[in-house]
């Protein structure tokens, strides 16, 4: 377990119609039933980001987008900027998504970018890290997670404006998990990899987060992993009362 208080975060990727909202409202009210010390965060579609944010209003649970341009506005059909997503009421956006990188080419240098546009937007960018399978079975998943993560950090990184998630790719959606020891080493090496640019007062203040085929069965195991802070749940998002018991199990 972190020092921080944990956040956790849902992930709904491309799902989500306005019938979610009723979900929403599930949401809300377990919430209000009391998730002590748990921050929780939904991160709906951009469609109905506004709408969430709105419904959220005045509750202990933040919106968050999945994912924002690097520039403020312009001739950058189907984008989204970090202002705009600041402007639907959302506090957080995930940069650097697996998915992001894979299906839309984003390397290191643009999830970069994207993060400090979440910053000039005033949002806590969610950058996401993590090997693949082969990675892994090549014994660099350490090297390859910390390269990303340096990539990431400037002197403008600290513990209120950045959450690191580390998600291996191997562990989206396919309920496979690493070890909780695993897990500890890895986020132990990103902490270590933070420090080393920001100081380590400041870098203990940065909230890591595991994600990857988190459930409520799991989610208290790994939750107490050395230096994990809280989730990013992906399919387990999607159903109010999973979401709730991963919080509950923090
Ligand atoms: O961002 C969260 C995600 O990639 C994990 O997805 O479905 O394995 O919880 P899932």
């Amino acid at each position: 377990s972190g020092q921080n208080p944990k956040l956790v975060a849902g992930n709904w990727k491309m799902n989500g119609t306005r019938s979610f909202l009723d979900m929403v409202a599930e949401l809300r009210v377990g919430a209000a039933g009391g998730i002590a010390d748990t921050d929780l965060l939904v991160c709906p579609p951009a469609t109905l980001l506004a709408a969430v944010a709105t419904a959220l209003e005045g509750s202990s649970i933040g919106a968050g987008g999945q994912d924002c341009h690097a520039k403020e506005s312009g001739a950058f059909t189907g984008d989204v900027s970090a202002e705009m997503i600041a402007d639907c009421g959302a506090t957080h956006v995930i940069v650097g998504h697996s998915e992001r990188r894979q299906y839309h080419g984003e390397d290191d240098a643009a999830v970069a970018a994207k993060m400090q546009a979440a910053h000039r937007a005033g949002l806590v960018a969610i950058a996401c890290v993590g090997e693949t399978q082969d990675q892994r079975e090549a014994g660099k998943a350490l090297d390859v997670v910390r390269k990303q993560v340096a990539a990431l950090l400037d002197d403008s990184v600290t513990g209120a404006n950045t959450c690191i998630a580390y998600e291996p790719v191997w562990a989206i959606g396919t309920g496979l998990t690493p070890t909780v020891a695993d897990v500890a080493e890895m986020h132990t090496a990103i902490r270590e990899t933070i420090a080393a640019t920001i100081g380590a007062d400041e870098a203990a203040q940065v909230r890591l987060l595991y994600g990857g085929s988190v459930k409520p069965a799991n989610a208290r195991e790994l939750m107490a992993a050395t230096d994990v802070d809280g989730a990013l749940v992906g399919g387990a998002s999607l159903v109010a009362a999973d979401f709730l018991a991963i919080a509950r199990a923090c």
